[in-house]
C-alpha cells in the first residue's frame, strides 16, 4: 500500500510538471496533431524523440521546412508561425521521455 502511495505520489508530482512544457506547444499550435504520448495526427512527442535523441537540427528543420514520409503518409505542413520558437520547442519535445 506504501508503494502505491508512492506511485500515485510520483504521478502527481509529474502531472504537476508537464505544464510548462506543455504550454509552448499549445501556444503555438502544435496540440491539435501532436500529443506527448497519445497517437494524433501527428507521431507523439515521445515517438519524435526517441527517433530524434541527439539531433536536435532536424527537429528545428521539420518545424520550419515540413516533414513527410518520415512517420507515415501524412505531412506536417511547415510551421511558419512558430519558427521562431523552433528552438525551444525542439527542446521541449527533445525533453518529453
Ligand atoms: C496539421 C497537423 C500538424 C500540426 C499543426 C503540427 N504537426 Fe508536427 N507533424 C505532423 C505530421 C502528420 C507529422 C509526420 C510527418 C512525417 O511523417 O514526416 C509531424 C511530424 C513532426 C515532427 C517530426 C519531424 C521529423 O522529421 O522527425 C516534429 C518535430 C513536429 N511534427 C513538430 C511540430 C511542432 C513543434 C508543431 C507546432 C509548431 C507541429 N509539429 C504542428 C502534423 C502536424
Amino acid at each position: 500500500m506504501k508503494l502505491f502511495t508512492a506511485i500515485l505520489a510520483t504521478a502527481a508530482i509529474a502531472a504537476f510538471a508537464a505544464p510548462a512544457a506543455a504550454d509552448i506547444f499549445a501556444e503555438n499550435g502544435c496540440i491539435g496533431c501532436h500529443d506527448a504520448t497519445k497517437k494524433k495526427m501527428g507521431p507523439t512527442w515521445k515517438d519524435i524523440a526517441a527517433k530524434r535523441a541527439g539531433d536536435k537540427a532536424a527537429i528545428v528543420h521539420a518545424i520550419k521546412e515540413g516533414s513527410k514520409g518520415v512517420y507515415g503518409k501524412i505531412p506536417m505542413p511547415a510551421q511558419a508561425k512558430a519558427a521562431a520558437h523552433a528552438d525551444a520547442l525542439a527542446d521541449a519535445i527533445l525533453a518529453v521521455k
